[in-house]
């Protein structure tokens, strides 16, 4: 059911709660933090701008990383607030605490159309516990509750829900804000009523990760395109070879299960017919996590079996020109999970190419949508995340809203 939007509520004056995701990748550089990719903060500044300009008086909540119930300098909120400011061309304050007096007195000095940042609402562990004192604390210091963090509405935390609920019971309206609403059409309505061909991509490194998603898409789709490790499972259950490949040998009856599900269904399912495989050879040296880093020399197509030696790591291209074509021809393309090892200049022909095909056909007039996580990170290595029709800001909510379970934080939401 739709949900009660920001553009149908009266804020002038009155004090807006908004939850945002702005858990963005940060980095320290001499000392300071650095935000390496802002595109959550700048996929909020529409609602922003509708908010200020209907007067209301903004405070934001948000979740940097997971300090565990505990102040971490190096996850404040403080550089996102100031990244906010730049990007907003206005000032924007921020306070160091999320609930209490401070906070409180804070949100009582905005005046109309001023935005205040609250600090990381994951310091208290009550957020995550979601805790019904620290959700109402958070649920005084408002008029109006609203969500744009699609990418943490699978999250049943107090700043997510609690609050939202609580708000709700006192009368006061809990809506969508613009980013949340453009999420929900898009991995919502545009796949449910799809303009046909409906293809989707899916790819990522295993099978027990994807399978919910795959059953839910047998539902919708025309066509599914099987690319990354988890394809290696699916050969695997063929009797296929997979050398020294990621598999789950204990998802092969899943992976036949998904198979006969598309063959009774009419939908047409395709695996590679060729892979990029490389040989690992160890290097003697470990990692972070004292695991041993290989590295992969050889790198070569082969089709059918992947020998003893070798280890897959992308579509070949025999597959990548079959699933370019399929994409070509199709008006709806849902991409989810990188075809293969990307992150390797070598391993990224398979997503580049997947890529380039959906830059192409949006040029035609087709629908695109990119699913969050991984394959976002690879569109935009490719340079092409503005070619694409819609890319979701969500990576573990996508997922979980592609599976079909309804998040929390938007259930909180009013309907219309
Ligand atoms: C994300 O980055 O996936 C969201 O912000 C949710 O963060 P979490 O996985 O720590 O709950
Ligand atoms: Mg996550």
């Amino acid at each position: 059911m739709a949900k009660l939007s920001v553009r149908d509520l009266d804020t002038q004056g009155k004090r807006v709660l908004m939850r945002v995701d702005y858990n963005v990748p940060m980095e320290e550089k001499s000392g300071v933090m650095v935000i390496n990719d802002t595109t959550r903060i700048k996929e909020t500044l529409p609602t922003l701008q509708l908010l200020i300009s209907k007067g209301a008086r903004i405070v934001l909540a948000a979740h940097l990383g997971r300090p565990d119930g505990k102040r971490e300098a190096s996850m404040s909120l403080k550089p996102v607030a100031e990244k906010l400011a730049e990007m907003l061309g206005r000032p924007v304050q921020f306070v160091d605490e999320t609930v209490g007096e401070k906070a409180e007195a804070a949100v009582a000095a905005l005046k109309d159309g001023e935005i205040l940042v609250l600090e990381n609402v994951r310091f208290a562990a009550e957020e995550e516990e979601n805790d019904p004192v620290f959700a109402a604390r958070l649920a005084r210091l408002a008029d109006i509750y609203v969500n744009d963090a699609f990418g943490a509405a699978h999250r049943a935390h107090a700043s997510t829900s609690g609050a939202a609920r609580i708000l709700k019971a006192w009368g006061k309206p809990c809506a969508a804000g613009l980013l949340m609403e453009r999420e929900l059409k898009f991995l919502g309505d545009e796949l449910d009523h799809p303009v046909r061909p409906f293809v989707v991509i899916l790819g990522g490194a295993k099978v027990s990760d994807k399978i919910k998603v795959i059953d839910s898409l047998l539902e919708k789709a025309d066509t599914i395109l099987i690319g990354g490790a988890m394809a290696y499972t699916f050969k695997l259950a063929h009797g296929g070879k997979t050398g020294k490949s990621l598999i789950e040998k204990d998802h092969t009856g899943t992976a036949l299960a998904a198979e006969a599900k598309a063959k009774a269904k009419n939908v047409a399912f395709h695996l590679p017919s060729d892979t990029v495989v490389a040989t690992p050879v160890a290097t003697g040296k470990l990692n972070k996590k004292g695991k041993p880093v290989f590295e992969f020399v050889e790198p070569r197509v082969v089709e059918g079996d992947i020998p003893d030696d070798a280890e897959g790591f992308d579509i070949g291209p025999k597959t990548a020109a079959a699933y370019a074509e399929i994409v070509a021809g199709a008006k709806t393309i849902l991409w989810n999970g990188p075809m293969g090892m990307f992150e390797d200049e070598r391993f990224a022909t398979g997503t580049v190419a997947v890529a380039k095909a959906l830059a192409a056909v949006t040029e035609k007039g087709a629908k695109t949508i990119i699913g969050g996580g991984d394959s976002v990170k690879a569109i935009n290595k490719a340079k092409l995340g503005d070619k694409v029709t819609f890319m979701s800001t969500g990576g573990g909510a996508s997922l979980e809203f592609l599976e079909g379970i309804s998040l929390p934080g938007v259930t909180a939401l009013d309907d219309k």
